[in-house]
């Protein structure tokens, strides 16, 4: 049991439960400033039993079994501060040194899909795609690490009228001689993809093929799906190289795009109305989910097929759902998509809940995120008034990482120099994302995210090295402390040693809300905690060898968590910089 404070709420639970002669009393223990856990509850029940609330406390304290804990103060109107004692302490950060998962617990494995990223087809990711990248690979590295089965899916927008119109603009093009059918980076890709709408708008000829190809690319004709194949996997290629270089798990395997959806999405309609859900309102076919009404007050459908036949977004998502429940078998379906989508997929839950492809105790949860913004707290936009282009940012990240590394560190040269300067540029733009609490938006800001002082990737990773360096200095092998019970006395040492048996309870909280600027926090009251132990605790001059290991043991330890916690991030730990 790493993580002394659930420890504690559960031992105080067990002693309301005997004051109060009711099982299910529930103290709030939290890490305080006056004592190393404070407790409350006392007054809620001292008001359920006309007691009074020092009185209830005192109760408490003498019914709990509180081995470990040197004093147990009641304080204020029956607050209860609890120190722990200093052998106690020291010997469970020892047990968390010996683990390699460093106390943190598998959890009961769940199948769990992940749909993040998501970007479309034949299209410049830009801007809008980080975030949910970003949120939703940090989101899978945590579920993966916790034991769960996870399964990456990237939502890729890859059908409908759009491919058609683009194919038909790049079939004529090649025609012409002025597109090279066999070289189609994703810009030129791009560029097409807005030309081929212009011309539907303004060419009632090509409109007419346009519409045609489309049939034919929903009808498979060869020709066309050969096309639209290279359209696919020129931009695999062009993402391949993107999550490359942001360090992103996702690969070619992981893409499930909308297309898969295709032959589905009959079968979801059909089953919508053999289960009598489906009504027709203006000529469509939809289902009113329960609950979900527009301004005026009127029930609001979800449409599952247009009133010119056509499947939706909605019907290609219901698709998705059944997939994941029922050919996958997952129990947690997890959507890392921005907050406009969020009523849209509470409709797809609720109907599918309605249909049966959604049954608890399987779930499907949303988890939004707010816009990156720019300067002017207007969406982020490039000099010329487009979107940001994605790549430029990664792009720029890792040229600005490596700028900061060779200032702070000008003798650091060659690939070091570079390797480490990505990871810091990277480790920045991510950690910038991460840290602020997802539901917020955030103003983008290169000189913030790249300090090196305050709650950024820079300063966590730079007090990584600081003990890395450390040990190199003390030419001590760091798994050789892992096996001490350090000695936690100075105040410092303490505040230290009860942060870091708070890693569990971060990351798990950070888990169960999907928010990673729990983690971030943590890490980074963590790296404080070191830095204030650093300055009043001698390491190298402690003074007698048996400090100086035992502190040696205390920051090996804070540099592990660092690594671990930016890695559950995904985020490098350098070890020098
Ligand atoms: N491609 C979609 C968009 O750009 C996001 C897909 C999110 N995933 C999903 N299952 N709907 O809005």
């Amino acid at each position: 049991m790493a993580d002394l404070i659930t420890l504690l709420s559960e031992r105080l639970a067990a002693a309301f439960d005997t004051v109060a002669g009711t099982a299910g009393n529930d103290p709030v223990v939290r890490p305080s400033d006056r004592a190393d856990a404070q407790a409350n509850g006392a007054l809620p029940l001292a008001k359920q039993l006309g007691r009074n609330p020092r009185e209830v406390a005192e109760a408490v304290v003498a019914a709990a079994e509180l081995d470990g804990v040197a004093t147990a103060e009641i304080a204020g109107p029956g607050f209860i501060n609890l120190t722990i004692d200093d052998d106690f302490l020291g010997a469970t950060v020892a047990s968390v040194a010996a683990d390699e998962r460093l106390g943190i617990a598998r959890q009961a494995s769940r199948r769990i899909v992940v749909d993040y990223s998501a970007p479309n087809v034949a299209k410049e990711m830009h801007i809008g795609h980080l975030r949910t990248t970003v949120i939703g690979d940090a989101v899978v590295r945590m579920l993966t690490f916790l034991g769960h089965d996870v399964i990456r899916e990237n939502h890729i927008g890859d059908w409908g009228r759009p491919f058609g119109l683009l194919i038909q603009y790049l079939l004529d093009e090649a025609a012409a001689g002025t597109i090279d059918l066999e070289h189609l980076p994703l810009h030129a890709l791009d560029d097409a993809y807005k030309a081929a709408n212009t011309r539907f708008a303004e060419d009632p000829e090509f409109a007419e093929r346009g519409r045609a190809r489309v049939v034919l690319l929903q009808q498979r004709d060869p020709e066309t799906i050969a096309l639209w194949t290279r359209l696919v996997e020129a931009s695999e290629d062009y993402w391949t190289e993107l999550y490359g270089k942001l360090g992103i798990l996702l690969t070619n395997d992981d893409v499930v795009g909308e297309s898969f959806y295709e032959d589905l999405m009959p079968k979801v309609v059909q089953q919508l109305h053999d289960a009598g859900l489906l009504q027709e309102s203006d000529g469509a076919q939809v289902v009113f989910p329960p609950g979900f009404t527009n301004r005026d007050g009127d029930p609001l459908p979800l449409i599952v097929r247009s009133s010119a036949g056509a499947f939706t977004y909605a019907t290609s998502d219901l698709a998705c759902v059944a997939d994941r429940t029922g050919r996958l078998g997952a129990d947690t379906l997890v959507y890392v998509v921005g907050a406009p989508q969020s009523q849209h997929l509470a409709m797809v839950f609720a109907v599918s809940e309605m249909a049966g492809w959604l049954t608890p105790p399987a779930e499907a949860v949303h988890v939004p995120f707010g816009n990156v913004l720019g300067p002017d707290r207007k969406m982020l936009k490039s000099r010329s008034g487009d979107p940001v282009r994605f790549i430029d940012v990664v792009d720029e990240a890792i040229t600005r990482g490596v700028a900061a590394v060779a200032e702070k560190n000008p003798e650091l040269v060659g690939d070091a120099r570079e390797s480490i300067g990505h990871a810091v540029g990277i480790g920045a733009l991510k950690y910038f994302d991460l840290s602020t609490d997802r539901i917020k938006d955030y103003v983008f800001d290169w000189d913030r995210m790249l300090s090196f002082d305050g709650n950024t990737a820079p300063y966590l990773q730079y007090a990584h090295t600081r003990i890395c360096s450390l040990f190199r200095r003390a030419e001590v092998d760091r798994a050789t402390v892992r096996s001490l019970a350090p000695q936690v006395r100075e105040p410092a040492e303490r505040a230290l040693a009860v942060r870091l048996l708070g890693y569990e309870a971060a990351v798990l909280e950070t888990v169960e809300r999907y928010s990673p600027h729990r983690l971030c926090t943590y890490l980074y009251e963590l790296s404080s905690d070191f830095t204030a132990f650093y300055e009043h605790c001698p390491v190298l001059r402690a003074e007698s060898d048996e400090i100086r290991l035992s502190r040696l043991a205390l920051s090996d330890l804070t540099a592990r968590v660092l690594a671990h916690g930016l890695g559950l991030l995904g985020i490098e730990a350098p070890e020098q910089m």
